[in-house]
């Protein structure tokens, strides 16, 4: 049995910073798990334009503390009236990698994302041709589509269509939730690849009513039932380089959480890579976790791996409570209880 897992410094594909004083909050504990993020745009308002991102870029920039080398990646937030000319823009700007598809209405702030994806056409060919990525909340919004099958509708509606109708565009399926998705990733084109959080490899539906209804496991897409969170250890233990690492890790204030009307969202950035070390020793595959939490991601980007490295050491510890967040608290993905691994800082 392995206790010490030494890795290259490992990226996240996906990650919610926020802004302000809460985003100066968090940062700290990704810019100590990892060399790069992909920082998502669902501000509010939300980031959809070059200058926004890269003004938003220099307040994180502002926020790392001393000493850290942390790269935001970032990317713009597409809506019904995106222009063609603004992904020219954000591709020439040298900091915009990819934009972000939320469905209106699917979750927190994308009231203002893409009502139909045929709208947005002309701005995929020019994403096609500029080589920047799309990134995909994989979710119809339909009401009439029930809440556990609205990845797997999203997968024949929209995500099929695009990529028959832009072959080169490089598109990341995020948070995949299923055995279906995790299939249908391996089988699609080398153009297309999935991001993974740890949330999702953890736990089942059944954690958001254990014992009551527990506002901190909700999430979307939501989590879904246990036969789908091992095909998705199936798929990251497979070795298949089309399967990586990002967190989604979404801080909400305790108060946004824990009310009549909750926002989804769990916040794992402080103890990401224990966590996912967790999934991958539970499988005996912690000699995958590099290559997921490393390697693909910059692989599938287009960009250098990084140089140096962290290690985990396998070691009980208890998870804080609550963090500070702005002016409220913010209550952590398993506050409270016990870790098996522990990131040295
Ligand atoms: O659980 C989620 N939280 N899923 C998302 O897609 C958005 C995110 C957020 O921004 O809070
Ligand atoms: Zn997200």
């Amino acid at each position: 049995m392995k206790d010490v897992v030494t890795l290259t410094r490992p990226d996240d594909w996906h990650l919610h910073l926020r802004d302000g004083a809460v985003m100066r909050a968090v940062l700290p504990h990704s810019a100590s798990q990892f060399a790069r993020a992909i920082i998502m745009p669902n501000l509010d308002p939300p980031i959809t334009n070059t200058e926004q991102a890269l003004a938003y870029r220099t307040r994180i920039l502002e926020a790392i503390p001393n000493g850290s080398a942390f790269q935001p990646l970032m990317t713009v937030y597409l809506t019904d009236t995106t222009s063609p000319s603004e992904i020219v823009r954000a591709k020439e700007s040298g900091h915009i990698l990819a934009a972000k598809l939320y469905p209106a209405g699917a979750t927190t702030n994308s009231n203002l994302g893409v009502t139909n994806i045929y709208k947005i056409y002309s701005v995929l060919e020019e994403m096609q041709k500029q080589g920047l990525i799309l990134l995909l909340h994989g979710e119809v919004t339909d009401p009439e589509i029930d809440i556990f099958d609205r990845e797997a509708v999203f997968i024949e509606r929209v995500l099929t269509p695009v990529i028959r109708d832009f072959p080169t565009l490089r598109i990341v399926l995020e948070h995949i939730t299923t055995q279906n998705a995790a299939d249908y990733i391996r089988e699609a084109p080398a153009t297309v690849a999935a991001t993974i959080t740890a949330h999702h490899l953890l736990y089942n539906r059944n954690a958001i009513f254990n014992g009551g209804i527990r506002p901190h496991n909700y999430c979307l897409p939501i989590l879904k039932r246990e036969c789908h969170r091992q095909g998705l250890i199936r798929a990251i233990t497979s070795g298949n380089p089309k399967y990586f690492l990002g967190t989604d890790s979404a801080p909400h204030s305790r108060q946004r959480k824990e009310t009549a009307y909750g926002c989804a969202g769990c916040y794992t950035a402080y103890a990401a890579m224990e966590l996912y070390a967790e999934v991958f020793d539970a499988s005996r595959a912690l000699h995958q976790l590099e290559s997921f939490a490393s390697f693909n991601g910059p692989d599938f980007y287009g960009l250098p791996r990084n140089t140096g490295t962290i290690t985990l050491y396998r070691k009980y510890t208890l998870s804080p409570d609550r963090f500070s967040f702005g002016i409220d608290d913010l209550i952590p993905f398993r506050a409270g209880e016990k870790f098996e691994w522990q990131l040295v800082k």
